[in-house]
């Protein structure tokens, strides 16, 4: 018999029991039905009351500030009065709580190439998101990037597994903080696992062709990391891999995860992934069958399937499964909230808390830096810094000023003013240039995901136009034009909603180039010394179930483009361009002519303050690509560290190089590299043999040492990369991998010893039984400022073989 009612002396709600006891004490309490409906977690949005109610779900996600306050109450009139799990898409920033600090995109912060900055934003975000009752963020992604017209590469940290690893750690990291009975720290999601970024074509959620092998040299390292650095929670992927659906893929979910790894967290499933099997991917015949699959597979959470409450109480009923194969997730569930103190402490809305943590100066600092140190300087002639000396520039970044909008966006008129003496011009010109809500990029505000929030609060977000006005010295006027629009929505004639009644997106159309817009652009760029051009893409073309065919700027950014250099040109006037976009684009053959580019992701709240600094050199560009750029969506994949072996090494009609690759950044200085060395630690004498050093042991750790001399007039932060090349391979390998990286900051004129280690387990391939070995020979290590081959020195080693 269950019991019905729960005293105070109940060994699950004594906060000094163990907790193996707690879990087991109410579990047996809970009848199947609410088994049943503690693996669910449903959209906050709809029916929140007879689902906690009837369904008795044990959590919620995308969660309102008026239905957070709900919830708790509902839940306190259950019956074993069992805390919900509150989650939310926490991803670069607290996304859906308004004023709450966004910070730039995963792959803009992966520019940054910093550990404990990313970490610190991701402590900030979970000082944040806890103060409101969320206790669960479904983020870090940890996808690889590979196909550019993916719509969610800004969600991932690029293409390199070995970058990917680190800073998903440094977000878990923050996430999670000293532990779960932190009232601060929320749990991390590793997602979405695994592969589900290997699309078909780009298509978001398509079938994911990837062998075991090539997952586990690839895909599965950075979930590895995050699995043993403690991430409590794992997102399974939409896709099917080899016919499977990675929610019912038991190889990866038990054999690898958790027997391999002994990963003893909980899984969740991504949005209906239980009904998509029925829906979309039609391999289950009902919710009876794919509810009775998802549990047999170890699934422990099942995201947004209403229907799964019916399917799985009628999988028991007809003996699909039985009631204590619930056990086991229910177990796993109940463990994360009496480790979170929920039945103590519920976590729930803490104004006091909300008033002190949600965007303060403090966390608006942090942004600043993070926007700071992601934006990647492309492309410099030298036009860079602008040439503000003279004017009462400051060439220090200063800390951040508020900014004041006297008049709304759309009252803003472009002014020209005429260049006087001592007086100067400077033209901004884009549809970016002054957007708060695109900015942002996806999981904001104004991404659509969620109804009670339409976007930030103005006064939150900095734009450039907003940054320049607040950094120019008073002997410049700056004029905006906005020369392009990028899009109209039209309805897509498939109809308003999927089967599964999700809003079906309308279908972007692009804007054709308003000759008004662009003369008035035009005009603005004659008449100015220099112009700024802001272009790139807007959430509409960015997101889950928003692949793009096409890498090109959309709508008429191209002719404003094309327009401004013929004008630039005509009157020797040099032009930058920023681009702000959520992933690399191809730029038209006009932006050859540009003076400067710099990619700005989707820079945050600051990026606008940011780039003005930037661009008038108060600070130093200091990002890094962590993904490679291609010239023309043809050359796709173009990710640096590609399998070798291939007829030639270029298109017929093209090149295989990208236009920026991996690790690429420059600043306003130059760092030379000379004089590489390699040592084993610990050993006296260096056996140098045919200029490679001899006799390594698989267990040495060998230390890189080079010398840097800035020889420019500006300090730098110099990102010294190490590639590694295992020379001759049992199967098939990449032709350079990353394998260790260090920032280091350099004065005017310094000259620095550089030593980074390197443990030579480190330098594996994955056999052709899937194991992670390093196969003795010769290694060529590769140091230096980028992934390209003229950036790097070399030098090598051997690994002796050993009979282990
Ligand atoms: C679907 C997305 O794929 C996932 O990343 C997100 O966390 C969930 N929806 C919840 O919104």
């Amino acid at each position: 018999m269950h019991s019905t009612s729960q005293s105070t002396s109940s060994t699950y709600l004594n906060r000094h029991a163990d907790i193996d006891n707690r879990v087991q004490d109410l579990l047996s309490r809970m009848t199947v039905e609410e088994k049943v409906g503690q693996l669910m977690q449903l959209d906050a949005q709809h029916d929140l009351a007879s689902n906690i109610r009837d369904k008795h779900i044990g959590s919620i996600l995308h969660t309102s500030p008026t239905n957070l306050i709900e919830a708790a109450a509902l839940t306190r009139e259950t019956r074993l009065r069992i805390p919900l799990l509150v989650g939310e898409d926490c991803i670069h920033g607290y996304s859906f709580w308004p004023g709450a600090t966004i910070f730039p995109t995963q792959l803009t912060m992966a520019g940054s190439w910093d550990y404990d900055l990313v970490r610190q934003v991701a402590r900030i975000t979970a000082i944040e998101a806890s103060a409101t009752g969320i206790h669960w963020t479904f983020s870090p992604v940890l996808c690889i990037a590979r196909d550019l017209r993916w719509g969610r590469v800004g969600e991932t940290f690029g293409e390199d597994p070995m970058l990917i690893g680190e800073l998903a750690c440094a977000m878990v990291e923050g996430y999670q903080g000293s532990g779960l009975n932190d009232p601060t720290s929320i749990l991390a999601t590793a997602k979405h696992f695994a592969a589900y970024s290997e699309t078909q074509g780009g298509r978001d959620a398509s079938e994911a062709d990837v062998s075991h092998r090539k997952m586990r040299s690839w895909f599965l390292p950075p979930f590895e990391k995050v699995a043993r650095a403690g991430c409590r929670t794992f997102m399974l992927g939409y896709q099917t891999t080899d016919g499977i659906p990675i929610t019912l893929n038991h190889w990866l979910l038990n054999d690898v995860l958790r027997n391999e790894w002994g990963y003893k967290g909980t899984l969740i499933t991504d949005w209906d992934n239980v009904g998509r099997m029925i829906w979309e991917q039609h391999l289950q015949p009902d919710y009876t069958h794919a509810a009775a699959a998802a549990i047999r597979a170890g699934n422990d959470m099942i995201m947004t399937t209403p229907n799964f409450y019916e399917g799985a109480l009628n999988a028991i009923h007809r003996g699909l499964i039985t009631e204590s194969d619930l056990d086991r997730p229910v177990r796993n569930v109940l463990r994360l909230k009496f480790e979170l103190r929920l039945f103590e402490h519920p976590r729930t809305p803490d104004q006091a808390r909300i008033a002190a943590a949600i965007g303060t100066r403090e966390h608006t600092e942090l942004n600043l830096r993070m926007a700071r140190e992601s934006l990647v300087l492309l492309r410099n002639d030298g036009t860079l810094p602008l040439n503000t000396q003279g004017s009462n520039v400051s060439t220090t970044a200063q800390s951040f000023s508020s900014v004041t909008h006297d008049t709304k966006p759309d009252q803003q008129k472009p002014i020209v003013a005429a260049s006087v003496a001592n007086q100067h011009t400077l033209a901004l010109i884009g549809p970016l240039a002054d957007d708060p809500k695109n900015q942002l990029g996806d999981w904001a505000g104004g991404s659509g995901q969620v109804s009670w929030i339409k976007e930030e609060p103005r006064e939150t977000v900095v734009t450039v136009r907003d940054g320049l006005q607040e950094a120019l010295p008073h002997n410049y006027s700056l004029t905006y034009a906005k020369g392009a629009n990028i899009l109209t929505l039209e309805a897509d004639p498939a109809g308003a909603t999927f089967p599964d009644g999700q809003p079906r997106p309308p279908i972007q159309t692009p804007c054709a180039p308003d000759p008004h817009m662009i003369n008035e652009a035009a005009d603005a760029a004659a008449n100015a010394e220099t112009t700024i051009v802001v272009v790139g893409d807007v959430i509409e073309l960015v997101g889950e179930g928003r692949s793009t065919a096409t890498l090109e700027l959309f709508g008429a950014q191209t002719a404003l483009l094309e327009a401004i250099a013929q004008t630039c040109h005509d009157n020797h006037h040099p032009w930058i361009i920023v681009l702000m976009a959520s992933k690399p684009l191809v730029l038209p053959q006009c932006t050859s002519q540009a003076a400067a580019i710099i990619w700005a992701g989707n820079p945050g709240m600051q990026g606008g303050r940011a780039l003005a600094e930037l661009l008038l050199g108060k600070i130093e560009p200091q990002g890094r690509l962590p993904i490679s750029f291609a010239r023309h969506s043809g050359q796709l994949p173009i990710y640096y560290n590609q399998i070798r072996g291939q007829h030639g090494s270029r298109y017929a009609d093209l090149t295989q190089e990208p236009a920026f690759s991996f690790g690429e950044g420059l600043s306003y200085t130059h760092v030379d590299y000379s004089n590489p060395c390699l040592s084993v630690e610990g050993r006296a004498n260096d056996n140098i043999h045919g200029g490679r050093l001899q006799d390594v042991h698989m267990d040495d750790i060998l230390r890189i040492t080079v010398t840097l001399h800035n020889t420019g007039q500006r300090p730098c932060v110099e990102t010294v990369q190490v590639y590694v090349r295992d020379v001759v391979t049992s199967v098939s390998w990449a032709d350079k991998e990353l394998k260790a990286f260090q920032r280091v900051p350099l004065e005017i004129g310094q000259e620095a010893r550089v030593s980074i280690n390197l443990p030579v387990s480190n330098c594996t391939i994955v056999n052709a039984e899937e194991k992670r070995v390093v196969e003795p020979g010769d290694f060529d290590v590769m140091v230096g400022h980028s992934s390209k081959p003229d950036d790097l020195l070399p030098v090598g080693f051997t690994v002796v073989a050993e009979n282990r």
